[in-house]
């Protein structure tokens, strides 16, 4: 998969995306991230990239024409699956998105910044607009790495155990059922007699029903929902 990012920040990429598994996914050419900083497209003399907005108000408004030349570009380069926006007033991400944007070989995802990009963008380019939940953020920055992450890590070969993925939470609208390792006692608290016993079937059985349980309590939300939704 490749992800072509497009921010004013693209420092704030490198702390996230460069550590750990998608550090490895990114070094194993699995993922291939490229970021584009969107100033290097400024028509303006002075280097800008927002304005005020048409009809007044608070704040700036990202301004067409660097962002589109920048999409035109890449997109003359190769084609692309989904052109992603980030903007708090986008669809809700939840995994059934993530697993389907896993599946792309080319991701473009934008980041706004200050009042967001003028909407002429919006309109004619993007399709595809994600918010990571309701509340707002300084700009795209983060959610783009949320976004990536949660999608890079179920390309196939980024886990070292693929199945762990497939138990997620959230993955059959289930939350998972609690894990532990040793020591089997610590101040006095035990783990569950059952996942010492060695009965796997029953073991399984336990974690079922703890899944089931534990969402009832915690996100009964989620029990309402088909697996497919
Ligand atoms: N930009 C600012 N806030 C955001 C959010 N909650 N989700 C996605 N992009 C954002």
């Amino acid at each position: 998969m490749r992800i072509d990012v497009l921010t004013l920040f693209p420092d704030m990429f490198q702390g996230p995306l460069s550590e750990s598994i998608i550090k490895r996914a990114r070094d194993k050419q699995i993922v291939d991230i490229h970021f584009h900083n969107i100033r290097d497209y400024s028509t303006d003399k002075h280097n800008r990239v927002d304005d005020y907005p048409f009809g007044g108000g608070a704040g700036m408004v990202m301004q067409i024409e660097p962002i589109a030349t920048l999409i035109d570009k890449l997109k003359s380069e190769r084609p692309y699956d989904h052109i992603i926006y980030m903007t708090p007033d986008g669809e809700r991400l939840a995994q059934r998105r993530v697993n389907t944007l896993s599946l792309a070989g080319n991701l473009m995802i934008l980041c706004g910044h200050y009042k967001g990009v003028d909407h002429r963008i919006r309109e004619h380019y993007i399709t595809c607009e994600i918010s990571i939940g309701d509340y707002v953020l300084t700009g795209g920055e983060l959610a783009a790495a949320v976004l990536i992450d949660s999608v890079v890590r179920l390309i196939p070969g980024v886990l070292s155990d693929e199945t762990s993925a497939l138990t997620d939470s959230f993955q059959d609208n289930l939350l998972s059922p609690p894990v532990y390792t040793r020591p089997a006692e610590y101040n006095g608290w035990r783990v569950p007699d059952i996942l010492l016993s060695g009965h796997q079937a029953n073991i399984d059985k336990w974690r079922e029903e703890q899944a089931h349980e534990r969402t009832l309590k915690l996100r009964p939300d989620l029990l309402g929902k088909s697996e497919r939704s």
